[in-house]
């Protein structure tokens, strides 16, 4: 892949009156079968699946003006920010043999989220695809304006936001994706995702996901440590043949919609990405009493109800819940009643699975 896009890119002379601006949402997603652990040029340990999701978006803009050289301004929610704009900036850097033509712009990359800020949320996902995609905007511009005209492709749209931040290579695609090779899958990558929208039961295209805010401090280890974590951990191997046969089983039930098995795939997959950060070292906790707390209660009311509601769990304390639509009313009841005591302030965010990126301008 990295051939073709190397031969495709725009090498010429950007011209003087190039200027304009591109912006694009883009969603978060959450993973069912987890990603945790990497090697090489970010590819993947094992192959991962997840819901794109609905409210969870980022929406940038960039704007772009003919210049001497490479320039760059990254502004989040308004206010200059360089932390951000540097992870951005060296993604740029690194592949700029891929996208030649940024050392004659300058960029002002503005972005926002649609979720409550400090909601514990990972935005990663979200705001490297959103970006990425608004790159491949602008190189189309680019393109067009020399007679060249070139699609948006949403494959090298996921290879390059996989190379921002891994699961952002997810995050192109409507419904659920997965992501890295497997033999149950034609045409599945570990360079990119691949859509699955086509090969899921209709009961997963509208499913929920009410996000319990149990803490919306930032994480105290970051994804990428989190992963780097995995390669002394003892667990890792079976870990990985785990999350391989997990794969297999979710796509089996994806498609046709064994709720038992999707259920038991999904909790155990959380609890395990959990446990196998406990167990590296030094050793870390994500979840807080409250996550138990609600676990305890989400797997008490299934129990008693046989309604096939179940958590996930991102890096961190907050709880997903994921149910089918036509439970919402009374998994809401239950939400209102039984959880919220466990969250932040009572905050949640009811989200559910959503669609392609949409372009804003
Ligand atoms: O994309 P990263 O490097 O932030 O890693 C994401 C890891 C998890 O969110 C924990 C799992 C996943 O597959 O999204």
């Amino acid at each position: 892949m990295e051939k073709k896009w190397l031969n495709e890119a725009f090498k010429g002379e950007v011209p003087n009156d190039f200027r304009g601006k591109v912006g694009w949402q883009c969603p978060s997603n959450i993973a069912l079968v987890k990603y945790w652990g990497k090697h090489g040029k970010q590819l993947p340990q094992n192959p991962s699946i997840s819901f794109t999701l609905s409210e969870c978006c980022t929406e940038t803009f960039v704007q772009y003006e003919k210049a001497e050289h490479f320039g760059f301004q990254f502004f989040f929610e308004g206010k200059e920010n360089p932390a951000f704009g540097a992870k951005i900036e060296k993604f740029l850097l690194d592949n700029q043999a891929f996208f030649p033509f940024i050392n004659q712009l300058d960029l002002k990359v503005e972005s926002r989220n649609t979720f409550p800020h400090s909601s514990g949320i990972a935005s990663s996902a979200s705001s490297m695809s959103a970006f990425v995609i608004c790159l491949l905007d602008l190189e189309r511009s680019l393109s067009l304006s020399k007679g060249r005209p070139i699609e948006l492709d949403l494959q090298k749209a996921s290879y390059f936001a996989r190379l921002a931040s891994g699961s952002a290579a997810r995050s192109v695609f409507p419904k659920m994706a997965l992501w890295g090779a497997t033999d149950c899958y034609k045409g599945s990558s570990d360079e990119y995702a691949v859509p699955l929208e086509n090969d899921i039961h209709p009961i997963f295209k509208t499913f929920r996901d009410s996000i319990l805010i149990v803490s919306g401090e930032t994480k105290s280890v970051s994804s990428r440590a989190g992963h780097g974590l995995m390669e002394g951990n003892p667990y890792a191997p079976a870990r990985y043949a785990q999350a391989n046969e997990n794969i297999k089983n979710l796509l089996t039930a994806l498609k046709s919609g064994d709720l038992d098995t999707f259920i038991n795939i999904t909790e155990s997959e959380a609890l395990q990405l959990h446990a196998l950060m406990m167990c590296s070292n030094p050793s870390f906790i994500l979840m807080k009493p409250n996550t138990l707390h609600i676990i305890e209660e989400v797997r008490n009311f299934r129990n008693e109800t046989h309604i096939p509601l179940c958590f996930t769990l991102d890096a961190g304390p907050n709880v997903h819940l994921l149910y089918p639509e036509n439970e919402a009313k009374k998994v809401e009841k239950f939400i209102k009643s039984e959880l919220l005591t466990y969250c932040n302030q009572g905050r949640w965010i009811a989200d559910h699975v959503g669609d392609w990126p949409k372009l804003l301008m």
